[in-house]
């Protein structure tokens, strides 16, 4: 699995988006070392604040089939953006946490534009289980 079919899963994914109220479909796709692609899609509530993002649907459904961040190996991302799509800051810390730091990470929109880049660069600095020590 290549990075342009991983951003093609993602793409896919964005058919399971459930958004009646942002009407904004994401989708994201999560590889594993032996392969296997995990995909999330945004899920919504009447609550706002208990919508969930793509990104982390994705790294939860991997971590739900007895993967966990040492096994990830790329994450990609995509929506209806002008630009490529950029996680939100609560889907970085939750990345931050999961992922690997220097994993590459593939944004993109549905024009074909695309950007990679890893968390490290998308939350430096980042707070950590460390810090409670
Ligand atoms: N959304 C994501 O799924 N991922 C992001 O990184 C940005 C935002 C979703 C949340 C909400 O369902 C909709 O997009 C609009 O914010």
């Amino acid at each position: 699995m290549d990075k342009n079919q991983l951003i093609i899963k993602a793409k896919e994914a964005r058919s399971l988006s459930y958004s009646p109220y942002s009407h904004f479909a994401v989708g994201a796709a999560l590889l594993t070392k032996d392969g296997k692609v995990f995909v999330g899609a945004n899920i919504e509530n009447s609550s706002y604040p208990l919508c969930m993002c793509a990104e982390r649907n994705a790294l939860y459904n991997a971590m739900m089939n007895g993967y966990k961040k040492e096994d990830f190996v790329a994450l990609a991302l995509s929506a209806d953006t002008d630009e490529p799509c950029s996680p939100c800051g609560a889907c970085r810390q939750v990345i931050s946490e999961l992922f690997p730091r220097e994993a590459p990470i593939y944004m993109s929109n549905l024009k074909g534009d695309e950007k990679e880049t890893t968390i490290d660069e998308l939350l430096p600095f980042a707070f950590s289980g460390d810090d409670l020590k």
